[in-house]
């Protein structure tokens, strides 16, 4: 049976994460093989650019340099470990992948985001999510849960709140523009429920696998 790949969007403090574990455990608990990974990061060379992407020891990063970063991160993943993992008929979970790119770089930075999607098509070739959840929470909302989980931002979360702003509406006009392949999901609501409604669509996709 051909894999699936399944992706985890929202600003920063949105609870994607956690939501992705939980997803793990359905996917799982249907008896499905399941590989979870993030963006940036999943391989070693890509964990390596992470750490230069989110230090905050390089604040003079370039908007360009910064973008091509996370593209190198993301050709390495799909090469590595997506497609293989796909290929291997697991269910894939990943933390982030391109819709982070359209709307933190894109929306948030100021790049043209048709753009961003061709950039992003040669970085993976032209693999793509089979679906998209956006955990849509307010940007306060976001931040106070960071302070609760006693994170540290990193360069980006320490980033201007306009910047923040923009990438939450970017999220939001991506999850609009494309409801076949994307769902928008309210999570300032409880995680448990939010947790039901990713399980649900979770199902109807199982249902319309390809043998
Ligand atoms: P994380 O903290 O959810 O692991 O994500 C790392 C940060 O990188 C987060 O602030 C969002 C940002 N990011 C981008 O700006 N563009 C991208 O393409 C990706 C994958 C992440």
């Amino acid at each position: 049976m051909a894999g699936l790949f399944i992706t985890f969007e929202g600003i920063d403090g949105c609870g994607k994460s956690t939501q992705l574990r939980a997803a793990c455990s359905h996917v799982e608990g249907k008896g499905f093989a399941c590989v979870t990974t993030r963006e940036p990061g999943g391989t070693p060379i890509g964990e390596n650019i992470r750490e230069l992407l989110l230090s905050r020891e390089y604040g003079e990063m370039c908007n360009a340099g910064e973008l091509l970063l996370y593209l190198a991160a993301r050709a390495q993943h799909v090469a590595e470990k997506i497609r293989p993992a796909i290929a291997s008929g697991a269910v894939v979970l990943c933390d982030r992948f391109q819709e982070a790119t359209f709307a933190y770089q894109g929306y948030g930075r100021g790049y043209d985001v048709a753009t961003l999607e061709r950039l992003n098509e040669f970085a993976t070739a032209g693999l793509a999510p089979d679906h998209t959840f956006v955990f849509d929470v307010s940007v306060p909302t976001g931040q106070k849960r960071l302070r609760q989980a006693g994170k540290e931002p990193d360069r980006l979360e320490g980033g201007a709140r306009e910047f923040h702003e923009r990438t939450r509406e970017g999220y939001r006009a991506l999850a609009r523009a494309h409801p076949e392949r994307m769902s928008l999901l309210d999570a300032e609501r409880p995680a448990e429920k939010v947790a039901g409604d990713v399980a649900a669509v979770l199902d109807g996709l199982f249902a319309r696998r390809k043998p």
